[in-house]
């Protein structure tokens, strides 16, 4: 383990390894790339990256066990959701044993970045941009897929203590038909202007309501959300406009196997507040491969403060 870093307070903050690994995409096809070393990229000032945004990324983590083999955690589904990603913003598929390959080589030649203090892991990030220069909007004819790594620690300020968010009653993420369900940058880049003024009013995060009604629950930008109402858990089902987080399909099923009863299917705020009022609503977390897997301890919608387990 690199020894120069402050392992305890790390947080979630890009701190690049020696190396990253970089395959181009010309002529109709992906070339074998390569582990390098600099961790600048440089390309046309009109990519289709900085005019239109095609582009894709996964998040994933790797971990060291005790008995020093790296651990990573279904890859196979970070790269079937790459290509899902990929699919809907034009850019070619990419071989998914081809990706976890370069993957594992690269963690093996990094692995002394690989982190093994509680609450940390290595952050993998891997993403594809367009990079050939043209300036009316079309699909891109070469693309760059790169995977970067960073040691990390929680994603929140909080660490895994409770999160306080905030029910976004204006800006919308995403809708059914458009690009919510792909890990796209657009995305993210939609979700900023909300995020900043829950912070100005110390909320951690936004929780996103549906584009049309702004009426039923979607997903927290950054996690998926759960809510234990009675005795039942309950999930935004995938509708199109959710990311379909991995950590959420694992949360399911995990929970599935233990015997509990999990409900994808739409929920309200106004469903939420009810069950509040009654006090059947028991519990609130997100899961994301960053966030992992985070309790909510306050849910801020309208005027009403949902406060969970104090
Ligand atoms: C992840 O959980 O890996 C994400 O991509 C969420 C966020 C950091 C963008």
């Amino acid at each position: 383990m690199k020894k120069n870093l402050d392992w305890e307070n790390i947080g979630f903050a890009y701190r690049p390894t020696d190396s990253r690994f970089v395959s181009m995409y010309t002529d109709g096809k992906w070339d074998e790339g390569a582990m390098i070393a600099d961790p600048n990229v440089t390309i046309s000032e009109s990519s289709g990256v900085f005019q239109y945004a095609q582009t894709c990324f996964e998040g994933m983590k790797a971990y060291l066990a005790p008995d020093r083999r790296i651990l990573l955690f279904r890859p196979e589904k970070n790269m079937e959701r790459l290509n899902n990603s990929n699919e809907r913003v034009c850019i070619p598929k990419i071989d998914p044993d081809f990706c976890i390959h370069a993957l594992e080589e690269l963690l093996k030649i990094d692995r002394d970045w690989i982190p093994s203090a509680p609450d940390t892991s290595l952050y993998i990030r891997p993403f594809i941009f367009a990079t050939d220069p043209y300036v009316g909007v079309r699909v891109g004819n070469q693309y760059k897929f790169i995977i970067i790594l960073s040691p990390v620690g929680a994603y929140y300020p909080e660490g895994l203590n409770p999160v306080k968010i905030y029910v976004e009653p204006t800006y919308v993420r995403a809708v059914r038909g458009g690009l919510g369900q792909a890990k796209t940058g657009a995305n993210y880049a939609a979700s900023l202007k909300a995020q900043q003024e829950a912070k100005q009013v110390h909320y951690t995060q936004v929780l996103w309501l549906d584009g049309v009604e702004r009426k039923y629950i979607e997903e927290v930008g950054t996690m998926n959300v759960f809510f234990k109402i009675g005795d039942e858990i309950v999930t935004p089902a995938l509708e199109g406009s959710i990311l379909p987080g991995i950590t959420r399909k694992s949360v399911i099923e995990i929970l599935k196997g233990w015997g509990v009863k999990v409900a994808e299917r739409r929920v309200s705020v106004d469903e939420l507040v009810e069950a509040y009022d009654k006090g059947i609503l028991g519990e609130a977390f997100g899961t994301g491969t960053a966030a992992v897997i985070s309790p909510i301890g306050m849910l801020k919608i309208n005027d009403k403060e949902l406060v969970f387990n104090d």
